[in-house]
């Protein structure tokens, strides 16, 4: 699918997100041929440049980080559609120079008028520049044209700032314009996990309470917060991914099938679930939150949170959190999800491991299956993209031992297609105003209305307890597993 004429405005030119991931996707949607030939990308930004000077900031980040190899032909019908409108948000004759830029690619190149303006800002401007583009007449599409507007987390800090943030968006762009971007919707293994449930017949059937005696998501990560401590500090790991991320995976591990892969549809069903999640009444056994001290990471040693470079001194941010939720429907009755992420971990690694019940009846002795251990699938989401089955297996020999193998489908060895990045799928997703990877307004609020206790919880209830970098979280969220007689898997 090519996306039709349009144009792109960035706003938040000079932010990492823009340089490292929406610069480099949209260069590797053109070198695939993704972008109809009139494509022009704005820059808006307070800075005293000319087109050429963004041009040459979306250069350098195409070239560092883009995922395909650098073709002087897409760039150059790249740059010819790069502008640059100088301009702070509460200044009007900006966003008017702004409008004029729109018209003009529209007759000059070809855009049709339709335009995605890409809001890679803080939220807390996401207000003014959505009044802007109302005043000035961006917002508004022409009769067979097109505006959307993305936006991207955070989405509101609770329950009750993303109520008033999605007042401010959709006080401006109609709901089925707003496009939200969670990347993680955006991922090759998260999509597949519709294709693994619902393309085939072995799964759905085991799918459910009666099979399956947990669920662990993990989002681990070996990075700290370097560079990042002035978003981070105050934020922390839930609100940073359990939010979002993590629910979203949880959202589509435990969902029905949908009617369609329509986005109406998709929507529904992870709503359906956002509702039901339940979390346990007491908090203090059912969550646990770290804070990462100085370690090692590998062969490197690393500070502390506390000791990050603009870090508030005693910060009580979390940056690792652990909770069990319950899922409230027939399917999950008395499964528990436990849902787990944090920076400084053992290594990186993101999966949804599907740990089964253990086989009512055994006719061996125990000392032939001491090595057993419950069947799984793992998606992993990343590296190593891919799922794995364990089952028991008979060792080879005169002895009936049993011991866990797995059965492991890759990417690598499977498909010789490469999956897109994440970006490059979404903000094609825009363009092509495919909305079914975007969450929309009422899965966010679920989202925080889950969230929202175990924040007030923790902030009446002292600090966050430290690990070692490094390490795979603190003692605290193993203690919260082996209450429930079960453990953590080792990724
Ligand atoms: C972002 C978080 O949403 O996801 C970051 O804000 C995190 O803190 C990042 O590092 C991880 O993304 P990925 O794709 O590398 O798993």
């Amino acid at each position: 699918n090519i996306a039709g004429p349009c144009a792109l405005v960035l706003f938040g030119v000079t932010g990492d997100l823009s340089r490292k991931k929406v610069m480099p996707a949209i260069y590797d949607l053109a070198n695939r041929g993704l972008l109809p030939p009139g494509f022009s990308l704005i820059g808006f930004a307070r800075r005293d440049w000319a087109d050429q000077d963004f041009g040459q900031i979306v250069h350098d980040a195409v070239k560092e980080h883009a995922r395909t190899p650098f073709r002087e032909s897409t760039w150059k019908s790249l740059a010819e559609g790069i502008r640059f409108v100088p301009g702070t948000f509460d200044d009007d004759e900006a966003f008017d120079l702004l409008a004029e830029t729109v018209h003009q690619l529209e007759r000059d190149r070809g855009t049709g008028g339709n335009t995605a303006f890409y809001l890679s800002i803080p939220p807390g401007f996401f207000g003014q520049v959505c009044q802007q583009l109302e005043r000035s007449g961006l917002a508004t599409a022409e009769p067979g044209q097109w505006r959307r507007v993305v936006i991207e987390k955070p989405f509101g800090h609770d329950l009750e700032s993303a109520r008033e943030l999605n007042d401010i968006v959709e006080g401006v762009f109609a709901p089925d314009s707003v496009f939200r971007i969670d990347h993680y919707l955006g991922k090759e293994t998260v999509q597949n996990l519709l294709a693994l449930r619902f393309a085939n017949e072995l799964f759905e059937p085991v799918w459910n309470s009666h099979h399956i005696d947990h669920v662990q998501i993990t989002m681990a990560e070996d990075i700290g917060v370097a560079g990042r401590a002035s978003y981070y500090d105050g934020i922390g790991a839930a609100r940073d991914v359990i939010q979002n991320h993590l629910l979203q995976l949880l959202a589509l591990t435990a969902m029905e099938e949908p009617t369609a892969f329509t986005a109406q549809h998709l929507r529904a069903e992870k709503e359906k679930v956002l509702a039901s999640v339940r979390l346990p009444d007491d908090l203090a056994a059912s969550t646990a939150r770290g804070q990462y001290a100085e370690g090692w990471q590998g062969s490197e040693k690393v500070v502390g949170f506390l000791d990050e470079e603009g870090m508030k001194p005693g910060s009580t941010t979390e940056t690792y959190a652990a909770m069990k939720v319950e899922v409230d429907t027939r399917r999950w009755a008395g499964v528990p999800f436990y849902l787990r992420t944090g920076k400084r971990l053992g290594k990186r690694v993101t999966e949804i491991a599907v740990v089964f019940k253990k086989a009512p009846h055994l006719p061996f002795d125990d000392t032939e299956t001491e090595e057993l251990g419950q069947n799984a699938i793992v998606i992993r989401v990343q590296p190593d993209e891919g799922i794995t089955l364990r089952f028991g297996s008979k060792v080879p020999g005169a002895q009936m031992e049993v011991r866990d193998v797995t059965m492991d489908f890759t990417y690598g060895n499977s498909f010789t297609e490469k999956s897109p990045e994440a970006y490059e799928r979404l903000i094609l997703d825009v363009l092509l105003g495919a909305p079914s990877m975007f969450p929309r307004n009422e899965e966010v609020e679920l989202s925080w209305r889950i969230l929202d206790p175990v924040e007030e919880y923790w902030a009446a209830n002292g600090r966050p307890d430290p690990y070692p970098s490094g390490t795979w979280g603190p003692a605290s969220a193993d203690e919260m597993m082996a209450r429930d007689g079960r453990e953590w898997r080792m990724p």
